[in-house]
């Protein structure tokens, strides 16, 4: 396994919309492997394909790290409700901002042998799917966010919902 590089705002990749991932092979095995091994490094939950500069539609999601989930062509067919949390991004790094996801949300995805499930996700689970599909898009958080990105550590006014959800970098 590798670290790789994570690619940062302002590289034209993470702005590209994403194919789908056609078959499995060793190269998209080893490069999942790595895609969990950059992201623990990094203390992420989070990361999608176009990040390590792979412009196709898988990500690696772990929010308590003990649940490892690898989505290959993921959608979402359900959401409900909604979260208003600090959400942040490895390729952002530092940064910061309050952006409102579905509480809930219904993901349809392959596993790594290909096959289909289905996974119902609540709170962090259900932002972190939104957060890494939105990557397959080229969408970044900013694009979402109730305000402007600052910096994670910045001292003010942040009111009491702000400052008790915790940030994570997806
Ligand atoms: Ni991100």
């Amino acid at each position: 396994m590798a670290i790789r590089k994570i690619r940062e705002e302002g590289d034209p990749i993470l702005s590209k919309v994403c194919r789908p991932v056609e078959k499995m092979n060793l190269r998209t095995k080893i490069l999942i492997q790595d895609m969990f091994e950059t992201m623990y490094n990094a203390y992420g939950v989070g990361l999608a394909g176009p990040q390590v500069g792979v412009l196709r539609r898988l990500c690696v999601i772990d929010v308590d790290g003990e649940h490892p989930y690898v989505f290959i062509n993921p959608e979402i067919i359900e959401q409900s409700g909604e979260q208003t949390g600090e959400e942040g991004c490895l390729s952002i790094p530092g940064m910061c901002a309050l952006v409102t996801r579905p509480e809930h949300v219904k993901v349809r995805a392959l596993d790594l042998k290909m096959e289909p499930f289905e996974l119902e996700a609540d709170g962090l689970l259900a932002r972190a799917c939104c957060h890494e599909f939105d990557h397959l898009d080229g969408i970044m958080y900013p694009s979402r966010a109730l305000e402007p990105i600052h910096p994670v550590d910045q001292e003010g006014e942040a009111d009491a919902e702000a400052e008790a959800a915790e940030e994570e970098k997806l």
